[in-house]
This record gives C-alpha cells, sequence and structure tokens, in this order.
C-alpha cells in the first residue's frame, strides 16, 4: 500500500506530484516516485512504452474552471485553440465542459466534427491562409465566426457563402501594433507580422464587408501573440479594439463579440502553479475595457489550459561523457517535442525516482538520438544522478508538444495517455514503423 504522502515541495504542476511508497521506506533505497494524479508514471512507461505523453485530465479541468471563474461577471466564451493539443479526447473533454473551439485549418474542424459535431456551433476559425475549400467546409458547418485576415479572403468569402447561398458570420482580426514581449516567433500584434489588418484600415474593410451579400458582420477580433506573462499587452490590445468598436457602432454595424484571442503564459522556469492569481489578473487587463462595451468576449487560450497537465515522459537510452562534458542521451528526441530546438524553450526535467535525501547533481545536456546537435532538451543542466534505463519527465509538455511532433528520422511518434484519478486511458497509439511507410508503400 503507497502512503500517497504528497511530496511535492518544489511547487510542480499539481497534476504531477512525487508520493513515497510505505514499502519503500522500510528498505534501503527508499524513494519517491513521480505519479499523474493516482497513478505512477513508472506503472505507465512499464504498460505503454516511451516516449510517453501523458496528460492529467483533473489539471485541465481545473485550469478551465479557473479561467472561468476569473471571468465570471464579463458574459463570455473560452474557445480553445485546438493547435495547443488536438487529441481528439481532449477536445471531447473540453466540449463537455462547454468550450468552444479556436480552429486555423480544415484538419483541425474536421477533428472536432469526429470529437463531437455539436461543438461546432462554437467555432472561431483564423488564420491567414484559409483555402476556398477550408471557407466552404466551415460554412457548410455553420460556425460561430470568421476570423477574417485580409481584404482578399473577405472577397474569397464571400464568393464561396454566395455559391451556397448562406451567410457568413464575421469579424477581422485587427492588428493593434501592440508589443508582447515573448519569442519572436510566436509574436503576432505589431504591423510588421503577417497577421490580422491593420487597425487603422479596419473601418473602411468594414464598411466593405456590410456592403456585401452573403457577409454578416458579428465582432472584432484581436490576438497579439503567445506565451505573454505580462498581463498588460492584452489590456492595452483590447482597449483598442474597444476604440475601433465603439467607431464600428457608430458607424451602424452590429458588434455582438469581441475575441480577443489566446497567448496567455505559463511559468516553465518560475514554478508559479497558483494559477488563479495569474488568471485574475488575466480577467482584471481585460474586464475594464470590456465592461464599456456590452459584447460577448471570445477567448482563446491553448496553452494556458493545457501546458502544464502534459508531460513528456522518456527512458535514459545511454550517458557519456565527451572530453568531460556529460551527456544523458534520452530516448525522446526532437521530432517528439520540438520547442527547445524551435525556440530555445526551457522546459524543466524531472527524475522519476528520487531517492529519499536527494543524490548528487551533475552539469549534464539532455539529448535525443536525432543526427542534429539541435536535438536538445536541456544544456548545461544540473541534474540530479540517473542511470541508464531510468525514467525522466519532461514538463509542461502539453502544449505545442504532440501537435509540432513529426517523423524525422523516421521515427514513429509517441502514444498519449490521459489520466484520470486513478485510470489510465490509452487516447492514442504509438505509431509503427508501417504507419510511416504506407503512404508511400
Ligand atoms: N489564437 C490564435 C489566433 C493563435 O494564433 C494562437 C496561437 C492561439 C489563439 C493560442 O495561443 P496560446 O493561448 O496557446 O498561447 N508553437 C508555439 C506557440 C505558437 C502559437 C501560435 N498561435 C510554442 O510552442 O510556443
Amino acid at each position: 500500500m503507497s502512503s500517497f504522502k504528497n511530496q511535492n515541495p518544489q511547487g510542480r504542476p499539481p497534476g504531477f506530484v512525487y508520493r513515497e511508497s510505505r514499502r519503500g521506506l522500510l528498505r534501503r533505497g527508499a524513494h519517491s516516485a513521480l505519479h499523474c494524479e493516482g497513478i505512477s508514471l513508472t506503472r505507465l512507461a512499464e504498460k505503454y512504452g516511451t516516449p510517453l505523453y501523458v496528460y492529467s485530465s483533473t489539471s485541465i479541468d481545473e485550469r478551465l474552471q479557473e479561467l472561468n471563474r476569473a471571468f465570471r461577471d464579463v458574459p463570455h466564451t473560452i474557445c480553445y485553440s485546438v493547435k495547443a493539443n488536438s487529441n481528439l479526447s481532449l477536445l471531447r473533454l473540453l466540449a463537455k465542459r462547454g468550450c468552444g473551439f479556436d480552429v486555423v485549418s480544415g484538419g483541425e474542424l474536421e477533428r472536432l466534427l469526429v470529437a463531437d459535431r455539436k461543438a461546432t456551433k462554437k467555432v472561431v476559425f483564423s488564420g491567414v491562409g484559409k483555402t476556398r475549400e477550408e471557407l466552404t467546409a466551415a460554412l457548410k458547418v455553420g460556425i460561430l465566426l470568421f476570423n477574417v485576415e485580409s481584404e482578399s479572403e473577405l472577397w474569397a468569402l464571400a464568393e464561396c457563402a454566395g455559391r451556397l447561398h448562406k451567410t457568413a458570420p464575421i469579424a477581422l482580426r485587427v492588428n493593434p501594433d501592440v508589443a508582447a514581449e515573448t519569442h519572436p516567433y510566436i509574436s503576432t500584434g505589431l504591423h510588421k507580422h503577417k497577421f490580422g489588418v491593420p487597425i487603422r484600415d479596419a473601418r473602411a474593410l468594414y464598411a466593405k464587408a456590410s456592403a456585401t451579400r452573403y457577409l454578416k458582420v458579428r465582432g472584432v477580433s484581436v490576438h497579439i501573440g503567445s506565451q505573454i506573462t505580462d498581463p498588460r499587452p492584452f489590456g492595452e490590445a483590447i482597449a483598442r479594439v474597444g476604440d475601433l468598436v465603439r467607431e464600428l457602432r457608430a458607424d451602424g454595424h452590429t458588434i455582438d463579440y469581441v475575441d480577443a484571442g489566446g497567448g496567455l503564459g505559463i511559468s516553465y522556469e518560475g514554478r508559479q502553479y497558483d494559477f488563479s492569481d495569474q488568471a485574475d489578473s488575466y480577467a482584471a487587463a481585460l474586464a475594464g475595457p470590456m465592461h464599456e462595451l456590452n459584447a460577448h468576449l471570445l477567448l482563446e487560450p491553448g496553452r494556458a489550459i493545457v501546458g502544464p497537465a502534459g508531460v513528456l515522459l522518456t527512458t535514459v537510452i545511454y550517458k557519456k561523457s565527451n572530453d568531460g562534458k556529460r551527456f544523458v542521451i534520452v530516448d525522446a528526441a526532437m521530432n517528439d517535442l520540438i520547442r527547445p530546438a524551435l525556440y530555445g524553450a526551457f522546459h524543466e526535467i524531472v527524475p522519476i525516482k528520487v531517492p529519499t535525501g536527494g543524490s548528487d547533481k551533475n552539469t549534464v545536456d539532455i539529448v535525443g538520438p536525432v543526427c542534429e546537435t539541435g536535438d536538445f532538451f536541456a544544456r548545461d543542466r544540473e541534474f540530479g544522478a540517473v542511470e541508464e534505463g531510468d525514467l525522466v519527465a519532461i514538463l509542461d509538455a502539453g502544449a505545442y508538444g504532440m501537435v509540432l511532433a513529426s517523423n524525422y528520422n523516421t521515427r514513429p511518434r509517441p502514444a498519449e495517455v490521459l489520466v484520470s484519478g486513478k485510470s489510465a486511458k490509452l487516447i492514442r497509439r504509438r505509431e509503427k514503423i508501417s504507419d510511416l511507410l504506407r503512404p508511400e508503400a
């Protein structure tokens, strides 16, 4: 019997806790082991193999509830950003909790049709390059809002809607020219970025849209970037959108929706896992400008809901030392989680078993087997002693992990498991080499 004593002094994501085994305590080599909710990650690795994505459904639920709580005074709908993690089981879980969804491709829309057809009524469709096929598919489904990102797209949408004799509900995604401190690859709110239409051009475009049959102006949308931890830029962007909404209403348009986009960051390094404070300050930044507007707020969070709710579990294959530099080679690689290689992103990495009393630390690089120097998860990291065969967990990997995984080096993508309390469900099986070869056979 485990004592299930919570040993989580480091403030790890709440779904993942170290627990000490009472049996272990009586023997030499006693240790505590990382669990996802009520299940040991060692057990999951034994059953499903590694590399393995493991998600805590309770964490996802809690984070969603925190956001809804923080925005309780503002009429709102959370449209979870499917791109962060598009596993069908997660989409189903979020749909059951009343979420809408933000999609950026026909493929993501198809996923929703499979996960929960009814959820498509609360879909917003963003993206700078929606094709006519994708627009037509979304028109047929009957989504909530098209976030149109250019004049050309507006005419393409009008043409597709006309062909179907259906009216397309639209918002223009405006670019507010607000700087947000984040990685340059995921900052989107400046005029030099490809996203949206410049806010000063919006009025003229709204006038054209409302004069067009089969287009119906419903809202304004904005998204300034991702992994933004300071709430101020969100407030600035919404204040600018608020000014535009007033102008548009004065011009005679009906603006029912303000879509504030996504982008709320998480704490990869700071170990601040009390999400309620963060959700509160995010809501406070948006609430002021929103209260005056009397519009329904749409939010498109992705990372903030699923990021800390997932880990990538991996096994140490080898240890080696090259001229004194130590490497820990694990069985996950950049194809499974590309964030460190692509953005130089930091992910905390922890051993699954920690000896009671701790262990010596070494400075190591934790790397994968792919043939690129960029294939690393951590560089010059202080890391407790691990042996070949040991398991480690790469934390905060629930968002932009599996969705960005590839088959580089002909590596099958990992399996995914969803944990709820003491039960675990395989929500995507591990790929086989034959899955990879089939389209070429
Ligand atoms: N809405 C729009 C229009 C977006 O472009 C995005 C993200 C979101 C919502 C959701 O943002 P979130 O709440 O997850 O920050 N691969 C990068 C992140 C790319 C984000 C792209 N757009 C990463 O791993 O950090």
